[in-house]
């Protein structure tokens, strides 16, 4: 390999420009293994990375895409060897580093997790960053003694990447689901598929503005942040847990204490960017068994090549999506 076919993003004046490009090793960020590129995938981050519309990317020129799956090349790291498979999601990849919108990459030995067994590289992508994320938000859930018999889990984006997989893991490990989306009606069926006990329209939500409203929910994966997250907050019963992942809806949450002092309600971070190590490792073992994603066929709406990238990312922030989009670079 000389040369391979990237998608690279510039800065240009105060914007930004995703083109594609022929680069070589020696372009990309610094990294001990080099990667022959199988799989990736489309979270919402790489929508933003990719049409410019968050500042997702931390210097420029850079390859987008936070995840990757694929097949050693090179390693000088003593860990991996020219053949094996492995799987990076997060760790700065497609952010500070560049990522997996390229037919290689190169990549610090740190940021890769050998492919569990158990699981094809096309899964890994399938379940990436998103379920990767709803996986930490069950486990931290559980950790902080979260039962079934609390109440009913709200699920907000259930229909996105997250949220959809949050329905698989959530009702396999015992909870009744609600999923709260702005696609009820057209949704319902792919929510019921995966496992939603209940479909909730966010549109008819009575979102209410006390402190405290009626407590529903035993707890809470949320996706969207703003007055979403902050109704969550109010609606929550006693000693549940709130998961806040994403801002799909905004970065704000303008809520008061009550929740916190009067019903005990956590409010859980979710940040899987960065992990420790060994926390990383176990929910990829758990993703590859008994936390596998039953419904990732039905998760996976579409395959698509490295040069729809652009054009499917625009329909990821216009929020039309449903459930995962893999890209298939070299992959079989
Ligand atoms: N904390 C972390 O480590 C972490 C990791 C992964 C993702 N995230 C964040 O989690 C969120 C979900 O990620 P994803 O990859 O699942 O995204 P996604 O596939 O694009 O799904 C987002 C879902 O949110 C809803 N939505 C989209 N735009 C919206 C809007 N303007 N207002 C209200 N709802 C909207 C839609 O669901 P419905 O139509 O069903 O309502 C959509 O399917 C994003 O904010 C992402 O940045 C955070």
């Amino acid at each position: 390999m000389s040369t391979f076919k990237a998608l690279r993003v510039h800065q240009q004046d105060k914007s930004t420009v995703a083109r594609f490009e022929s680069l070589s090793v020696d372009d990309l960020s610094r990294g001990d293994v080099v990667v022959r590129v199988a799989w990736s995938g489309i979270n919402y981050k790489d929508a933003l990375a990719v049409t410019g519309k968050g500042r997702i990317l931390k210097g420029y020129p850079k390859v987008p895409g936070i995840d990757l799956a694929g097949i050693v090349e090179s390693s000088s790291d003593p860990r991996y060897h020219a053949g094996d498979r492995v799987l990076a999601t997060g760790c700065n990849i497609g952010e500070a580093l560049d990522g997996g919108y390229a037919e290689y990459a190169r990549l610090p030995a740190s940021t890769l997790v050998a492919l569990p067994e158990g699981l094809t590289m096309r899964e890994a992508m399938a379940i990436g960053t998103a379920g990767f994320t709803a996986a930490m938000a069950l486990r931290r859930m559980l950790e902080n003694h979260q039962a079934p018999d609390m109440g009913p889990i709200a699920i907000t984006g259930p229909t996105g990447g997250v949220g959809s997989i949050a329905i698989d893991l959530f009702k396999r490990a015992g909870f009744t689901v609600h999923a709260v989306t702005g696609k009820a009606g057209v949704a319902d069926d792919y929510l019921k598929s995966l496992g939603a006990d209940k479909i909730v329209s966010r549109q008819d939500l009575n979102l209410g503005t006390r402190p405290l409203e009626s407590a529903l929910w035993g707890g809470a994966v949320d996706n969207l942040g703003g007055e979403t997250l902050a109704w969550l907050t109010r609606t929550t019963r006693p000693w549940g847990n709130i998961a806040s992942i994403g801002l799909a809806q905004s970065h704000e949450l303008h809520t008061t204490v009550m929740p916190f002092i009067l019903r005990g309600v956590s409010l859980l971070g979710i940040h899987s960017v960065e992990c420790p190590r060994a926390w990383r490792e176990a929910i990829w073992r758990n993703l590859s068994t008994d936390l596998k994603p039953a419904a990732l066929d039905r998760i996976v709406a579409r395959e698509i090549a490295l040069d729809d990238l652009p054009a499917v990312c625009e329909e990821l922030i216009a929020g039309t999506v449903t459930g995962r989009t893999l890209v298939r670079i070299s992959g079989d």
